[in-house]
């Protein structure tokens, strides 16, 4: 088997074993995820009417943000590799009547199978630090849009920016001989800055493009124990490394981070900030 995809049947398999987690989760993590995906579609300048590709689309988000922004003479298609994520969006979007929103399965991030030159706009919210070939998927991305169309895509910054993610793979690793996630293969904090993010689309052919981090809310809970109940239920990586654990090291990492959280946040509630990075593109004329 190739490297590539042997990245990708991993991806496949993380982000499928959170999908559950992620629909239960959603409204709750529909909040604080919304300045990202705020930012995301001002500076792509997404308006009624347009057609959007949502590449890593997850179980929805920001797609359907999307959809009610491009309103019923828009379009949005969100793309992902992970079944149980796409099933998940479709129920939503039959369950919400979202007629301008569709979903589908893909093999690759190089085989977006979408005419070329026909969005407007192109997101990838979360999703390209995953992939084992994120120029070539940028590159994919370009060739769907028309000339002129924008991309604009999403990361997290550096670990120590993140602590949301970064504490309990910390403590993981200091109960295993699991090394923590590093910054030099597919997974959270693949491309932690926005230099890295903006050679990217560069590289697969975009022009004006403008790159940042921020701030950002990632994770609110009520308490230690609910933010443990919800990480552990949606961050796929970590969630994989868990289970891969014996029971009395994954109970002994969930002592010391609640622990940890609690001692932050004794009076409740958890708000743990970290830094997105966010880079926006355009497909030359
Ligand atoms: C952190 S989730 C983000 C989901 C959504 N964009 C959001 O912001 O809520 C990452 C998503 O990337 C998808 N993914 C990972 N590798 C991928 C690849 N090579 N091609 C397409 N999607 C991929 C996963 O299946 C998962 O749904």
């Amino acid at each position: 088997m190739d490297k590539a995809r042997d990245i990708r049947e991993k991806q496949r398999a993380e982000w499928g074993s959170v999908a559950p987690g992620w629909q239960r989760n959603r409204e709750k993590m529909i909040g604080p995820t919304s300045i990202i995906t705020e930012k995301m579609l001002s500076l792509a300048r997404v308006r009624g009417g347009h057609r959007v590709l949502d590449l890593a689309c997850g179980v929805g988000d920001p797609a359907f943000t999307v959809a009610g922004l491009v309103g019923p003479e828009g379009y949005v298609l969100g793309l992902d590799l992970s079944q149980d994520m796409v099933e998940a969006a479709q129920e939503l979007s039959s369950r919400e009547g979202a007629g301008n929103a569709e979903f589908r399965i893909i093999a690759s991030e190089l085989d977006l199978g979408v005419p070329g030159e026909s969005f407007d706009v192109a997101t990838c919210r979360l999703g390209l630090m995953f992939m084992p070939d994120p120029v070539g998927a940028l590159r994919e991305l370009r060739a769907a849009l028309k000339p002129g169309g924008r991309v604009v895509a999403s990361v997290w910054g550096a670990p120590e920016r993140n602590p949301n993610f970064s504490l309990p793979m910390e403590i993981i690793s200091r109960h295993t001989d699991l090394p923590p996630q590093g910054v030099d293969a597919p997974g959270l904090f693949a491309i932690p800055t926005p230099e890295g993010l903006g050679a990217l689309l560069r590289e697969a052919g975009f022009v004006d493009v403008e790159a940042s981090a921020f701030e950002t809310p990632v994770v609110k809970a009520k308490n230690a124990e609910s933010y443990w109940q919800g990480v552990s239920s949606v961050a796929g990586p970590l969630v994989s490394i868990l289970a891969s654990l014996s029971e009395e090291q994954r109970r002994a990492v969930r002592e010391e981070v609640v622990e940890i959280i609690d001692g932050e946040f004794p009076e409740g509630p958890v708000e743990i900030y970290g830094e997105a990075v966010v880079a926006v593109g355009s497909k030359p004329l």
